[in-house]
């Protein structure tokens, strides 16, 4: 029998909020989600949410979809320094939750945020939508079974146009103001590689970090890490916000003890610079047929539809699935605390010029 769709409100609907209206939208097509109530001081905004998603209605504020009887899962999409207020207020409403990232502009918030959502026992999942990319995910499976024997170092490069209004026109500005969002690329958009690298290698121990604020932000638009984690695994991760509007490029080559493996990938669904390479010993590069692992991860994860762009869907479906079986989520609060302490020893190696040890979950 099929179980009831999941009673859904949505807290903000700007320009990530309009694409978890999409995702809510196709779960509401597939009868996994009911769209309730979603909020959003623009009026544009909620208009534009509405035409994306058919919401039963508006909610005057966040608090009103958070008390709302009939919403029992809220999904937040404000900017940073919003979600630790919100993030409350959902948890004392007792219901399940999804946060965008990074979860605040400062690690002793998210300390105090984890320790909140992980007291209350509720589901709660955290927006590191590359966890549901494929090519992180064969990345993940050929270091987990030690196909290619342990990983040794690794390169990360992640870099993207500046989303600011400065740079994009129109765009939301702010993100290159510190007091709104608490650091730069390192904070805002590579909290999603910090995550990736725990993911992959365990939680880092030290990191030694430089930045730069080559467009006069008061937060880096540019910053080096040298890592080191528990298992042993050393690395270095570049992040960068430049002007190259369109661009946004993470790539990861990773050496193991036989083999090494470049993977490109953006944010899309699809993107053209999706790329798998592997090298074994004594044979060519392979490049592996993207759209084919593409689709074999979806089909494994028994979605069979394909019409969605960035991997919101995937993230948006296991959380409300989660939400329906009265399960833990993934990513969980807790691979948060691991992304933002690697984030936060960064930032404090940059201020005392010294490699900083990363602090553990408690
Ligand atoms: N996981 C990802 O890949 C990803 C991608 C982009 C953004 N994000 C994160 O999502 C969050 C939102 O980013 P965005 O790009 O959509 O920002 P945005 O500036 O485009 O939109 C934010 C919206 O929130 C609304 N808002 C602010 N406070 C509110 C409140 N208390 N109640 C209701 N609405 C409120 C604003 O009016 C605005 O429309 C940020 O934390 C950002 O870092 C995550």
């Amino acid at each position: 029998m099929q179980s009831e769709p999941v009673r859904v409100g949505l807290i903000g609907a700007g320009m990530i909020g309009q694409g978890h209206a999409y995702a809510l939208r196709l779960l509401a097509e597939d009868g996994e989600v009911r769209p309730i109530a979603v909020t959003d001081f623009s009026v544009e905004a909620v208009d534009s949410a509405r035409q994306i998603c058919p919401f039963e209605r508006v909610a005057a504020d966040a608090q009103a979809v958070i008390d709302d009887p009939d919403v029992e899962a809220i999904v937040i999409v404000t900017p940073t320094t919003t979600h630790r207020d919100l993030v409350r207020a959902v948890v004392d409403a007792g219901k399940p939750l999804l946060c965008e990232k990074p979860l605040a502009t400062s690690f002793d918030v998210v300390r105090e945020m984890c320790a909140v959502v992980a007291t209350s026992g509720l589901t709660a999942q955290v927006g590191f939508h590359s966890r549901f990319h494929p090519l992180i995910n064969e990345l993940v499976r050929l270091v987990s079974t030690n196909e290619l024997g342990a990983p040794m170092g690794y390169t990360l490069r992640d870099d993207q146009y500046w989303p600011t209004g400065d740079v994009v026109p129109g765009h939301s500005s702010w993100r290159s103001q510190r007091a709104h969002a608490g650091g730069g690329a390192l904070l805002e958009h590579s909290i999603h590689s910090a995550d990736i690298l725990s993911w992959l290698f365990g939680p880092a121990t030290s990191v030694y970090a430089r930045t730069r604020n080559v467009f006069g932000y008061d937060v880096e638009d540019t910053a080096v890490c040298t890592i080191e984690h528990d298992s042993g695994v050393v690395g270095t991760l570049i992040s960068i916000f430049n002007g190259v509007r369109g661009r946004e490029e993470r790539r990861l080559e990773v050496f193991f003890e036989r083999g090494a493996v470049e993977v490109t990938t953006d944010f899309l669904v699809g993107a053209r610079e999706d790329s798998f390479l592997v090298q074994r010993p004594d044979q060519e590069p392979e490049r592996l047929d993207v759209a084919a692992l593409r689709d074999r991860h979806f089909e494994a994860e028994g979605i069979a539809r394909r019409d969605f762009f960035v991997y919101l869907y995937p993230a948006a479906r296991a959380f409300v699935r989660s939400v329906r079986d009265k399960q833990a989520a993934s990513p969980t609060f807790s691979d948060a605390f691991t992304a933002h302490a690697l984030v936060d020893a960064a930032y404090r190696s940059v201020d005392e010029r010294s490699a900083a040890a990363v602090e553990r979950a408690g």
